[in-house]
């Protein structure tokens, strides 16, 4: 197969060095970054530099460059949606930050483009084709909890007077829900309905670093049901109200309880409790996944792109996320559950032999 695949990186903010470690590292096998934009050509340049990108350039420029198959949109939230339609517009497969787009809508329309243009889009949060997500899946399939009946699903983060986490990142649904109900629909298959509350008890908020006071755009506060398909439930909860970080998916068995890594990361401890399996679990570094982090979507892609197939972190997988992020505050406002129209297949396991070639491409360096 033709690797590395050359892609471009639109956005050289906080995330892109994250992305660039591993995909100059660990994935470097897979692609190649051969040119960066963002919207300040100094910061362009000197980000470039500091990170041995070789070309710096505006965005137009860099979709104009050939040999580029697969551009990343790293840019903030509201900045998605333009800026994937003008990659796919240029004839670029298009790997996105979350969430697909602010609107679902929009998100509908950048699917439809990529699909009427024979690109590929995918997308974070792809965290679930992490070592951590992948073992869980399997032990939840081996049996290790018995038949899975429930799974409680929580995330905070102690950002209640950041005015820009509010009105850029749009709160901890859009923000960091796109891992968690991620990592539910890998182990789960798709949400089939959502019943949430959601009381908007800050309706507008001060600002804690200018003092300034800003409307409250979104609740910043959710509570909901996610029903799948399989007639498991599991609970939802995210908020930036509260204090302290506090990530969680537990998931209930017959026979025992398995609380996942967190989502928001591609690794880390996994926790089994069982009659027979008491104790903690660290993803194995024999099973190749453990050192492949942040930018592994994007390796994935590239295998795709090569086997001609669709990505596992796909668009219609962040479609449907987003569809059910959004049904959280809809089916808050109504007071009515809201069925879930999107239903995309379960992405399969990231196999091993998948993960094997990824590294191979980077043993052949
Ligand atoms: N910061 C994190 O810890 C983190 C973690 C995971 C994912 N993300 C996601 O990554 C994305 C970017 O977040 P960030 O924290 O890096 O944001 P950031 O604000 O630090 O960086 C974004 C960069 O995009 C650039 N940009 C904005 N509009 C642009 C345009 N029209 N054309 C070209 N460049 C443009 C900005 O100038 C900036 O340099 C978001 O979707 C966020 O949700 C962030």
């Amino acid at each position: 197969m033709d690797f590395p695949v050359k892609v471009g990186i639109v956005g050289c903010g906080k995330i892109a060095p994250a992305y660039i470690e591993n995909l100059k590292g660990n994935l470097s096998g897979s692609v190649e970054i051969v040119a960066c934009s963002d919207l300040d050509a100094e910061h362009t340049r000197a980000f470039a530099e500091e990170h041995g990108i070789p070309k710096a350039c505006s965005t137009e420029e860099l979709l104009a460059i050939d040999e580029i198959e697969i551009a990343l949109n790293l840019t903030p939230a509201p900045a998605h949606y333009v800026l994937s339609k003008m990659i796919l517009n240029a004839g670029k497969h298009l790997f996105t930050e979350k969430p697909l787009s602010v609107d679902l809508v929009e998100a509908r329309e950048l699917l439809s483009i990529a699909k009427e243009k024979g690109l590929l889009l995918a997308g974070a949060a792809d965290t679930f084709l992490g070592g951590g997500l992948q073992l869980c899946r399997k032990m939840i399939e081996e049996g290790k909890i018995g038949e899975a009946i429930a799974a409680n699903c929580v995330v905070t983060v102690p950002l209640r007077e950041d005015r820009r986490y509010h009105e850029v990142f749009k709160g901890a649904n859009l923000d960091l829900g796109p891992y968690y109900v991620a990592a539910l629909v890998h182990l789960f298959g798709p949400v089939e309905k959502v019943s949430a509350r959601a009381p908007k008890r800050f309706p507008s908020k001060t600002d804690a670093a200018t003092g300034e006071t800003f409307d409250v755009e979104y609740p910043s506060t959710v509570s909901a049901v996610f029903e799948f398909g399989n007639g498991l439930t599991s609970t939802y909860i995210a908020t930036q109200d509260v204090h302290g970080y506090y990530p969680r998916i537990e998931v209930l068995g017959t026979g025992g309880k398995l609380t996942l890594n967190d989502a928001n990361f591609y690794t880390g401890d996994v926790i089994l409790d069982s009659y027979t399996d008491p104790g903690t679990i660290v993803p194995s570094e024999e099973d190749g996944y453990v050192t492949l982090k942040r930018g592994l979507g994007v390796a994935e892609m590239a295998l795709a792109l090569r086997e001609k197939r669709e990505p596992l972190a796909s668009g219609e997988l962040m479609y449907h996320v987003l569809e059910v992020l959004h049904a959280v505050f809809d089916s808050a406002a109504s007071g009515q559950a809201v069925e879930i129209d999107s239903r995309p297949e379960q992405p399969q396991p990231f196999s091993l032999e998948a993960v094997n070639t990824i590294r191979s491409e980077v043993a052949a360096q």
